[in-house]
């Protein structure tokens, strides 16, 4: 059986940052599930088709490919708006945590980040981490990324926004984000990106020693 590493949290979280880190520390494979809706919702969109009907949109997931998916040319806020939005729906989850569960297969190893991660899409992963940072540090990274990229930033609507995310992540019918209960949690709202990542070593060390 191949190794899984579960990392779920909130937006601006450092899932991703961290995810990728490990991956490449340990040649395994990456997935960004966030990816997969807002690839979703962007198909859907160019096709011109509503975002509120679950059938197309259920459709659409279905034939999304899922190798090669890239953040920056699906990083528009208007995408990750409809992403959000169609992330709600039963039969979109459905067919993406098909996808996922396939990708999570793959040998030596995978890890996997999103919401859902370690309460639904792989709840047997060897190892499952639940990253946080208070909604102010995860509304400043956010902006400071924007900054850095030489855009324009307002603070004030990003923290909005962030609390917003927060709570439709949250309060969903359908895999609302949580911690699965035997997830180690993460605040990384004092900790560097190279602070979280030999948190998380420590973790992935430990569970795979425990593999062998
Ligand atoms: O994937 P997720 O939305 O959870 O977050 P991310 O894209 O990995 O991280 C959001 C931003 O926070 C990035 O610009 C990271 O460089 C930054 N970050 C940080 O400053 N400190 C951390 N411990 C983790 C991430
Ligand atoms: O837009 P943001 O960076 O906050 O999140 P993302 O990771 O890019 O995910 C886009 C949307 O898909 C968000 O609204 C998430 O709630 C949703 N999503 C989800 O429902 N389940 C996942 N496993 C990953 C993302």
């Amino acid at each position: 059986m191949t190794f899984v590493i579960a990392i779920d949290g909130p937006a601006a979280a450092g899932k991703g940052t961290l995810s990728r880190r490990i991956a490449e520390q340990y040649g395994f494979h990456h997935l960004d599930t966030g990816l997969t809706y807002r690839a979703t919702a962007k198909a859907l969109m160019d096709a011109g088709l509503p975002l509120d009907d679950e059938a197309v949109a259920e459709k659409t997931a279905r034939e999304v490919d899922l190798s090669g998916l890239e953040r920056a040319v699906l990083s528009e806020h208007s995408i990750g708006e409809a992403a959000s939005k169609i992330a709600v729906m039963p039969a979109v989850r459905r067919a993406l945590v098909e996808a996922q569960r396939a990708f999570a297969r793959k040998e030596p190893g995978t890890v996997l980040d999103g919401r859902d991660i370690g309460t639904v899409v792989c709840p047997d992963a060897a190892l499952k981490l639940y990253v946080t940072a208070s909604p102010e540090v995860r509304a400043k990274r956010r902006h400071d990324e924007i900054v850095a990229g030489g855009g324009k930033a307002d603070y004030t609507a990003i923290f909005e926004d962030v609390k917003k995310r927060d709570g439709r992540d949250m309060g969903r019918a359908d895999s609302p984000l949580r911690p699965a209960e035997d997830a180690h949690l993460l605040d990384t709202s004092e900790m560097s990106i190279e602070a979280a990542f030999q948190a998380a070593k420590t973790l992935v060390d430990a569970a795979l020693k425990e593999k062998i």
